[in-house]
């Protein structure tokens, strides 16, 4: 299929994407970055994932964001990962190179880019991660530069806890799994610095009053960072604001990894002040 001056389309497979923020986001983008990219939602079941992935090239679709619960799966039906994406296991970002599809992780770089311009630093700190799915992988392969002090790592299945101890334990010194559910657990957040669920606890419509941890277990010295983003104020945060503790929302790393997709699909940099902006209008 000729796609010389063809509008390009891009999107997002997942499995009940509907609330997804991500058209809003890519549309802004596209629009004030004077590209011709058009954004859909395209939700799948499970075993449609492997046509769905063919469809990339087929219907010359640049490329896709992947979300819950395919961004592991999708990795089998893919030409050529990013070699990062080899070690944290999870793919967000599809790229139709030359009817190749390559597979990335922007997560990672939404996450990087979030702390980035908020000031938080990991050096010699305590951090909790709470989740082992492939958020977590992403930010432990982000916190494996970082120099931290330890790592608490917590998720519902333990083994999935302990998988990911083992992939990354070459990389990173003093990584301990603590119970999910646990009086350990709540002690192991007491005492760190830094707080992150990358898990749905927290997301409106399915876990909305649930939080991670405990409030007891928060103070005022504190970074809380959650991925969920919807509501922008989840459980997890407002205990944070009731401790007076630094709160962080999932809507920037979100706009982040979005704009690495964007700009990976159309070679173009977004500048900060366009990613401010759009911040403030979501
Ligand atoms: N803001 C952003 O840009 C951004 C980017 C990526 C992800 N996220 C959010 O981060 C979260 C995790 O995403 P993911 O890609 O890592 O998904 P995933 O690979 O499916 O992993 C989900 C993780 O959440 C845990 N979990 C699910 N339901 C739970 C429950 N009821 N109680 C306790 N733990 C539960 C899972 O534990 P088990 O192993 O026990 O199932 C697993 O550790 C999602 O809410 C997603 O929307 C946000």
């Amino acid at each position: 299929m000729n796609s010389i001056k063809r509008d390009k389309i891009t999107g997002l497979i997942g499995q009940n994407i509907q609330g997804s923020l991500s058209p809003q986001i890519h549309n802004y983008l596209a629009n004030i970055m004077g590209q011709k990219y058009h954004y859909f939602l395209f939700d799948i079941e499970p075993e449609e994932l492997k046509k769905a992935v063919e469809s990339i090239k087929t219907l010359d679709i640049r490329g896709v964001n992947v979300t819950i619960p395919y961004k592991k799966d999708v990795i089998q039906y893919l030409d050529l990962l990013d070699q990062r994406v080899k070690k944290i296991g999870a793919v967000n970002t599809i790229v139709n190179e030359k009817d190749k599809l390559v597979g990335y992780n922007t997560d990672l770089d939404g996450f990087d880019e979030m702390a980035y311009s908020k000031g938080i630093t990991f050096d010699h700190k305590k951090v909790v991660l709470l989740g082992a799915g492939g958020a977590a992988r992403a930010i432990m392969y982000y916190l494996k530069d970082q120099n931290i002090d330890q790592i608490y790592l917590s998720n519902r299945t333990m083994s999935k806890a302990e998988q990911v101890k083992n992939d990354f334990n070459e990389l990173i010194d003093n990584i301990s799994i603590v119970k999910w559910d646990s009086e350990e657990k709540e002690s192991a957040v007491k005492e760190s610095d830094i707080i992150i669920n990358a898990t749905p606890l927290g997301m409106e419509n399915r876990h909305e009053e649930q939080s991670p941890v405990k409030l007891e277990s928060i103070n005022e010295e504190q970074i809380l960072i959650d991925l969920v983003y919807n509501p922008r104020v989840t459980k997890f945060l407002s205990f944070g604001q009731k401790r007076n503790a630094k709160i962080v929302s999932g809507i920037e790393m979100l706009v982040y990894q979005a704009v690495g997709s964007f700009e990976l699909w159309t070679n173009e940099e977004v500048e900060y002040h366009v990613i401010d902006e759009l911040i403030k209008n979501l």
